[in-house]
């Protein structure tokens, strides 16, 4: 999911099914810009553990999906739940998306024949560092053929930033001083002019990029809960906090949001998501 950049692989697709099993069960209105044709072509960019890659895969009859991602933990997983003998139109490998048209990992998938370029939840880990972000954008748009589109979606501006400035403030209150804190975001959470002026700088027309506030429920605490998603997500951030105090750590920060995602009617954890979605076309 993320990049190489971070040198270690944060994920594992058990935590991640705990944590975050949520995330491919909110697509459908991209799945739906993505408007699957039996006989597509689709790269997805970051494509995790793979259920959503499998699940689009179902509807298609003579077409293909190859799902790339940096984490080997992921791809393993993925490779595991859907093998290519009963899963002949997906497949999965690894690669660090930062880089597919960059340095020596270059990629033969950015070849311009595929119908489209898909990514859900992922882009905001790609996109993070500021020397590999428009060649990202540039590899979408050289991988597809002409006509074909880009439809994506990512946090946008504004999400979940009560867990941004608590993790922040957890790297402060354990000793980290606040240009190391402050860079230790793993995230890139564009807003809609941003991305737009970007996609059209690469070559892309835009026929959407929309903004989404969509407050979005934690799984149940015994499966993960607040703390469950600070450790998952927040790994590489809780890096830059010495071992032997990250659980502690884990627990502030759990603490400093307990009553700002805590509903009171229910209990409920709730985290504010903003999705930043779109459709970019190559023109023809
Ligand atoms: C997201 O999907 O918006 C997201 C997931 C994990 C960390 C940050 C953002």
């Amino acid at each position: 999911m993320g990049s190489s950049e971070e040198s270690r692989d944060f994920w594992t697709s058990k935590q991640y099914a705990t944590s975050a099993a949520f995330v491919p069960q909110l697509t459908q209105k991209v799945v739906q810009y993505l408007a699957v044709e039996e006989n597509d072509r689709i790269l997805d960019l970051g494509c995790g553990d793979g259920i959503l890659t499998a699940q689009i895969a179902s509807a298609l009859k003579s077409g293909y999906i190859l799902g790339l991602d940096a984490s080997p933990s992921m791809i393993q997983s993925a490779q595991h739940a859907y093998p290519t003998l009963t899963h002949p139109r997906c497949e999965f490998r690894v690669k660090d998306c930062t880089q597919l048209i960059e340095g020596p990992s270059r990629d033969g998938a950015i070849d311009g024949t595929w119908d489209k370029v898909f990514s859900n939840a992922a882009l905001h880990w790609i996109l993070r560092s500021p020397s590999t972000r428009l060649s990202v954008l540039e590899a979408a748009y050289r991988a597809l053929k002409p006509g074909g589109t880009f439809v994506f979606e990512m946090g946008g501006a504004g999400n979940v930033s009560e867990i941004h400035a608590a993790l922040t403030a957890g790297l402060l209150h354990f000793g980290c001083p606040l240009e190391t804190a402050r860079a230790a975001s793993p995230w890139f959470f564009p807003s809609d002019a941003w991305m737009k002026n970007a996609l059209e700088g690469v070559g892309f027309t835009v026929d959407k990029v929309e903004l989404e506030y969509r407050p979005t429920k934690l799984t149940e605490a015994q499966n993960g809960g607040l703390e469950g998603w600070v450790k998952l997500f927040g790994a590489s951030v809780l890096d830059h906090v010495e071992e032997s105090k990250r659980d502690e750590c884990v627990g502030w920060v759990s603490a400093l949001l307990q009553t700002i995602v805590t509903r009171e009617e229910d209990g409920s954890q709730w985290l504010g998501y903003v999705r930043l979605r779109g459709v970019a076309t190559k023109g023809a």
